[in-house]
């Protein structure tokens, strides 16, 4: 994906978002200049992979194949290990008509997925059998807190307000119908490195074309810009 076009995602995100009055924490806004002078006080935003992230899942088509995030909160995988600190993540997402996030499920993290706003949210099931592929039998998953039974591969509806709670090994792909939805993820820690399995291998994380400056950064560009330790050299 070009920088540039990144760029206006980001500006455009931010505009849908103000629409429904949702509002970003304060590092949603931190430019990159902002980033380079950021000390280890900023480091649980990148350890836990807080922030901007925009994928095309290496399809290089994003309007069809795509999903644009910002990850509010995260725990690291470490914690289920000591049972401590975050063990819990919240994302907001924009997902575009027809845009779909490929069919994949989840080995650790559940994840309630929430029509926040916009448009329609549609969301396919499919059990997963033992060794990972979709299995026929009926999908029973609960809506809001009611027990609801689809058909495999059936396809959900949410209108705003509406959520789905997703459990582990359960197969899903989403998409937006009618107009752009602003959609919420609560979920256990999120562990993008481990934690997808998708039924047709993907690419996660875009190549980068740079061919503007970066508006904000990716949660792959802290790298480049954060350096808590780095020496300043006085020139
Ligand atoms: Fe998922």
């Amino acid at each position: 994906m070009k920088r540039s076009e990144i760029n206006r995602l980001i500006e455009d995100a931010l505009g849908f978002m103000g629409n429904h009055q949702f509002c970003l924490p304060p590092f949603a806004h931190w430019s990159p200049e902002t980033w380079r002078k950021k000390g280890p006080e900023a480091q649980e935003i990148v350890e836990t992979n807080l922030g901007w992230d925009i994928t095309d899942f290496g399809s290089g088509d994003y309007e069809h194949i795509g999903l644009f995030l910002f990850t509010m909160r995260n725990g690291h995988p470490s914690n289920w290990s000591t049972m401590s600190g975050k063990l819990y993540a919240e994302k907001i997402m924009v997902v575009g008509v027809g845009q779909v996030t490929p069919m994949h499920f989840h080995w650790q993290k559940s994840e309630d997925i929430i029509n926040r706003g916009g448009g329609k949210l549609m969301i396919q099931l499919y059990n997963a059998t033992a060794d990972e592929d979709l299995d026929d039998s009926p999908v029973i998953v609960s809506v809001d807190g009611v027990l609801r039974t689809v058909a495999a591969g059936e396809v959900l509806a949410l209108s705003p307000g509406e959520s789905v709670t997703l459990p582990t090994r359960l197969y899903h792909k989403f998409w937006g119908a009618e107009s752009r939805v602003l959609v919420g993820e609560v979920s256990m820690v999120n562990d993008d490195a481990r934690d997808n399995r998708f039924y047709d291998p993907v690419g996660r994380f875009p190549e980068i074309e740079e061919d503007a400056s970066p508006f904000r950064l990716l949660v792959t560009d802290y790298q480049d810009f954060y350096q808590p330790d780095a020496e300043v050299v006085d020139g």
